[in-house]
């Protein structure tokens, strides 16, 4: 288990029985009853504080790089919780899967809270799904903003003083969040990890010895200790959020005959040659005049190529998710259902989207400011970050029978529930 010490992170259930987590004797494995073990709990214990705030190891005197350190834990815990939350939502999809005919139409079918909230069934899924795109809209652009807000603000985060101790975090960097790769997968991205599409050079001198072209997100020697954080065992917890998307799309299939009177939606948006094609000569304008730049170009074509053909066949099992994706928005589009659906899309949106609030425009703008020209520490820099947000991503949205098709105004079922 690579997370033992969080072993009791994932014990959590949906039905609302049995909410206290104990021990095979059924002692309470936090607060127990007995007097003496009760005094060991105290705020730093219960926090696990000793352990957190002793995990702050800087490379240098430099004053800014505490904040450079903490502004990357911060992060780790929002995607730690943004995990958890998609683990709840997945296993919503996966409990609304089981279901007998008669309850899934009904729970499928449930309003729109009133002020009461959501039954017991859909509370936690919901106010995963709404603490998810929260979590996305608002608090990761608000702890990016440590590093500085706009354009030239060197306020909040000396670019010169940055200077004085990024070289000493090389080849370590960001696109080396295992936490984060997870989320994608779960947002619909996972085919992207297999494929190699990070300029590799400074990762084969440093991790491997040798140059390489391009190196895939989901590498093992990529993402090293956290590699089990991004793909979990299967018999892990965590495993069902990578599944989320599919888990979803089974829903809605099930919905299809929902739609037997509706007109036929469009189908399924395939990713084209016209894509390939966009993507590749986008890669080959950053290679500029390196040594084998069109070959490198070549085989990365190839590479997405096949990911494509996957992700393609996956989606052509899509159409009867789509169908209950047009019924859900024609027809339900006030249900639970749909808010945790609208949820799930936005917060794709707000993390990955070309806009200028997501949080990869928000940390793309960062990096202009802070490392100008230079490569990155871990070597792809700012035309790798421009190539993956505008040319990759988004061939690879979430919830990809639902997302697009607008027609109950996807991503904003109301406002509140
Ligand atoms: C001054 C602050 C920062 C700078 C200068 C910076 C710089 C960079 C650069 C240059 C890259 C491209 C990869 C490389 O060449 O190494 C990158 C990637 C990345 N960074 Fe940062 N970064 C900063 C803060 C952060 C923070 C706070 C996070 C939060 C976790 C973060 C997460 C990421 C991620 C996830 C990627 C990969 C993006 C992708 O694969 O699409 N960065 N960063």
């Amino acid at each position: 288990m690579p997370d033992e010490l969080n072993v009791y992170w994932w014990d959590f259930a949906l039905d609302t029985s049995d909410a206290r987590l104990t021990d095979r004797d059924g002692t309470p494995i936090v607060n127990p009853p007995d007097a003496d073990e009760r005094l060991g709990l105290d705020y730093s214990a219960y926090l696990g504080l000793d352990l957190l705030l002793n995990a702050q190891v800087p490379s240098s005197r430099v004053p800014d790089e505490r904040v450079f350190i903490i502004i990357h834990q911060l992060f780790e815990l929002v995607f730690k919780q943004m995990t958890f939350d998609l683990a709840v939502v997945a296993r919503t999809f996966q409990a609304l899967g089981a279901m007998g005919e008669a309850t899934f139409r009904e729970t499928t079918r449930e309003g729109l809270p009133d002020e009461r909230g959501p039954s017991a069934f859909w509370r936690p899924g919901m106010t995963a799904a709404a603490r998810l795109r929260h979590s996305a809209r608002v608090v990761l652009p608000a702890v990016m903003s440590l590093v500085g807000r706009g354009a030239d603000d060197d306020v909040l985060f000396s670019t010169l003083e940055y200077q004085r101790f990024r070289d000493f975090l090389v080849p370590a960097s960001g696109f080396q969040t295992a936490q984060l790769r997870l989320i994608q997968r779960a947002l619909g991205k996972g085919p992207l990890f297999g494929v190699p599409v990070f300029p590799g050079d400074a990762y084969g001198a440093n991790y491997t010895g040798s140059p390489c072209g391009h190196v895939s997100l989901g590498d093992p020697l990529v993402l090293r200790s956290g590699h089990a954080r991004a793909f979990p065992d299967a018999d892990h917890p965590a495993h069902e959020v990578a599944d989320l998307d599919n888990l979803a799309h089974a829903v809605l299939a099930r919905l299809a005959p929902e739609a037997d009177d509706l007109s036929a939606p469009p189908s399924v948006r395939r990713i084209l040659g016209d894509d390939l094609d966009r993507t590749t000569a986008r890669v080959r304008s950053t290679l500029g005049d390196a040594p084998n730049a069109d070959a490198t170009a070549a085989t990365f074509r190839r590479d997405l190529a096949a990911a494509a053909k996957a992700e393609n066949q996956r989606r052509d099992g899509f159409a009867q998710a789509r169908r209950g994706a047009h019924a859900v928005q024609t027809r339900f589009a006030r249900t639970c259902l749909a808010f945790v659906l609208d949820r799930i899309a936005a917060t794709d949106a707000a993390m990955h989207a070309p806009d200028p609030e997501s949080f990869l425009t928000v940390h793309r703008k960062a990096v202009r400011r802070h490392v100008a020209g230079e490569g990155g520490t871990g070597g792809g820099g700012m035309p790798y970050l421009v190539t993956s947000q505008r040319f990759l991503l988004p061939l690879f949205p979430a919830l990809v029978a639902y997302a697009d098709l607008g027609v109950g105004g996807t991503a904003e079922t109301a406002d509140r529930w």
